[in-house]
């Protein structure tokens, strides 16, 4: 059989025309880049998975397998120049960049010393300890736990194994060799476990702590940040005694007269798991436009539930006598909540002025 006459420059996105355009109009926004942040998203419009090439790429498998060969060469050589137009941009740029750090950040060594300001206590450690402080005063004990955790505490003992769809939930950072089972813990909960394993009971603990997950450091993501953790286990431990300290700790740490709010969700560990919203300390509710919770009058700041009974077996712990509750707040979101901080890097880069501004009143 004849192969059908066909030509592919015929299929409107796999023309020389149309690609070439795309070339021009990448190679335009790139140069209009006037920084690395808008060349990321210039590139992410024409070479992300939506941009005109990509859409031709997905083109080529339609077409005939004799017309293939040919517009497959011109995709991947716009693919090419595209990628080349990019790094070119970005060397510019970082030139740029690098030339206006070594003007803006220069030191002049001949200068005497100003005043030497002394260190701050950072905002995310404040907070830490004020939210410690809070149950400590209610009888509780601080506990800490390993960042570098093995994954039985930090997965399967909080009924996450290996097949479980939860674990995808948290982007994992796993330590080198292959299949060690070593990770970066991607939450503090692994120290309910150690805590029940060590203590014995009635176990009462809070442990603030950093916890590592694979994203990449943007405004509003950073892979290490902080979480506090809280574990209760006892005889006769009922959701009201979750719901009453939660309470307590909303006023005591963050306004008095601040409601909490339970939302039904889901955690492995907890059954039934709950998602904490903290009422709006700005608007509290009132339903005047507010930047703070974008006018929803409550603000989520973490995850709890009834500890699983599943956990206390895997602790040896007798869940027919014992019961407990558990918590888990983000504390990087709620100090952004707070003091109406927009970029997360802000709490990462040890910049003494935002210290020691925040510092006193996290
Ligand atoms: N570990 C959870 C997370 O990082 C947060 C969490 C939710 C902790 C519920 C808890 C809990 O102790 O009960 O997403």
């Amino acid at each position: 059989m004849s192969a059908p006459d066909y030509d592919p420059k015929r299929v409107d996105a796999l023309s020389p025309e149309q690609l070439q355009a795309a070339v021009a109009a990448a190679v335009a926004a790139f140069d209009a880049a006037s920084g690395l942040d808008q060349l990321a998203a210039a590139k992410t419009a024409h070479l992300g998975g939506n941009a005109p090439v990509s859409l031709a790429n997905k083109e080529i498998g339609v077409l005939p397998p004799q017309a293939r060969g040919d517009a497959g060469k011109r995709v991947n050589d716009t693919r090419k120049a595209l990628e080349a137009a990019f790094e070119t941009r970005k060397a510019a740029l970082e030139e740029q960049r690098d030339a206006r750090v070594l003007v803006e950040e220069r030191v002049d060594v001949s200068l005497l010393p100003g005043t030497v300001l002394e260190g701050g206590r950072h905002p995310l450690t404040t907070l830490q300890e004020r939210i410690a402080d809070v149950f400590v005063a209610m009888g509780w004990e601080v506990a800490e736990g390993p960042e570098v955790e093995h994954e039985w505490f930090n997965f399967d003992a909080l009924t996450m194994p290996a097949d479980h769809p939860a674990r995808e939930m948290q982007d994992t950072l796993w330590l080198a060799p292959e299949n060690s089972g070593v990770v970066m813990r991607t939450q503090t909960s692994p120290v309910q476990i150690r805590s029940l394993l060590a203590r014995g009971l009635p176990c009462y603990v809070i442990a603030p702590g950093r916890v590592f997950r694979n994203d990449a450091l943007d405004a509003t993501h950073s892979p290490v940040f902080g979480q506090v953790e809280g574990l209760c286990v006892d005889e006769g431990i009922t959701m009201a005694h979750l719901r009453g300290t939660l309470a307590h700790f909303a006023e005591a740490t963050i306004g008095p007269g601040l409601k909490t709010r339970l939302r039904p969700s889901y955690f492995p560990f907890t059954e039934p798991s709950a998602e904490l919203d903290l009422q709006c300390f700005n608007c509290r509710g009132s339903g005047e436009p507010c930047r703070v919770c974008s006018s929803e009058g409550w603000i989520e700041i973490g995850g709890c539930g009834m500890v699983n009974p599943a956990v206390l077996v895997a602790c040896g712990v007798d869940p027919e006598r014992y019961s407990g509750f558990a918590f888990g707040m983000g504390l990087d979101r709620t100090l952004m909540f707070r003091h109406g901080i927009t970029d997360i890097r802000d709490l990462y880069e040890g910049d003494q002025r935002f210290t020691l501004a925040l510092g006193a009143e996290a």
